[in-house]
């Protein structure tokens, strides 16, 4: 990326098909600047027209730092204006991270704060490591959640839960993460050992990757369309959430792969996957 802020990595041999995407600014803990959001936004591009990337993972170079949230150094110079630009450019990438077809997995090692979680709760899944540190800051800096955080902390584990998270600031641990349904799993510290860890994994890494293995061998465009169907459902009412549904179902019925699954199912063995 023309600032070097993300880094994106194609994986190779089994694990083909699966991509990850480094926030790299350790300088500022992965703070989101005007250049970092720059950068996510070209991968993001780059990501949704590459049809070979079936998962893709998120993650962090800095070991025990996710993303620090909004750059508070840059915001400090900027005006209420420069602000409001700010915000509308991350609220983009964030939007467009949430809607990008393939599946996305989020490795939470250390701080996910302010913009950090809330550029978490764009992934599909989240998976914490044994330092996660998340949480929404906002209000001890007298400001409120605006990167889509009320929205979708709210859809994901309600709103009173996510009002005694906003009105406290409170940071919390993978344990409670995992007990409000914010995280799909969490690894701990002994599970983590024989991980490269700290030096050039984030930890917690592994894990999602073992996560998206799981998901690689299934249909392609069979992923895709149930990403779009669920993230429909949680806006639509129930009968277009149906209706788009069925619209995603209808995209999977001409595919080739769906017949490789019923001659894999009636020969015995494992599909063979195309994503077409
Ligand atoms: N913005 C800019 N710089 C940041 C930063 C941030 N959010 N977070 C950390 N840094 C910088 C520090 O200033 C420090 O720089 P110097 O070396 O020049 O002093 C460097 O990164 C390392 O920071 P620490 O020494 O604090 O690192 P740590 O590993 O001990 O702690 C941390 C990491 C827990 C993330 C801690 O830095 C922290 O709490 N940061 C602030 C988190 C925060 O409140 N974020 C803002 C949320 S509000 C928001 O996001 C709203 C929005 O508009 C989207």
């Amino acid at each position: 990326s023309a600032n070097g802020e993300v880094v994106l990595t194609r994986h190779s041999g089994r694990d083909s098909g699966i991509l990850t995407l480094s926030l790299n600014r350790p300088k500022a803990r992965n703070a989101l600047s005007r250049s970092l959001v720059a950068d996510l936004r070209h991968a993001l591009d780059e990501i949704r027209a590459d049809s070979d990337t079936r998962v893709v993972v998120l993650r962090s170079t800095v070991p025990g730092v996710f993303c620090a949230g909004a750059d508070l150094k840059e915001r400090a110079t900027m005006s209420p204006s420069d602000v409001g630009r700010f915000l509308h450019n991350l609220k983009s990438a964030l939007s467009e991270l949430e809607s990008l077809p393939q599946p996305t997995i989020a490795a939470l090692d250390g701080a996910a704060l302010g913009g950090g979680f809330e550029l978490s709760l764009c992934c599909d899944l989240r998976i914490a490591g044994p330092r996660a540190l998340l949480g929404l800051p906002e209000t001890s800096l007298a400001i409120i959640p605006g990167a889509g955080g009320t929205l979708r902390l709210t859809k994901l584990i309600g709103p009173s839960q996510t009002k005694a998270l906003v009105y406290t600031a409170r940071r919390f641990g993978p344990y409670p993460a995992m007990s409000m349904g914010i995280v799909n799993d969490v690894v701990d510290a002994a599970e983590c050992m024989d991980e490269q860890s700290t030096l050039d994994h984030a930890l917690g890494y592994e894990r999602a990757l073992e996560w998206a293995r799981e998901i690689l061998p299934n249909g392609p465009v069979a992923v895709r369309m149930a990403k779009r169907a669920i993230n429909h459902a949680s806006t639509a009412d129930p009968a277009s959430g149906l209706d788009i549904e069925q619209l995603c179902y209808a995209h999977v019925i001409p595919t080739e792969d769906r017949l490789e699954g019923l001659r894999a199912f009636k020969e015995k063995r494992k599909p063979v996957y195309k994503g077409c």
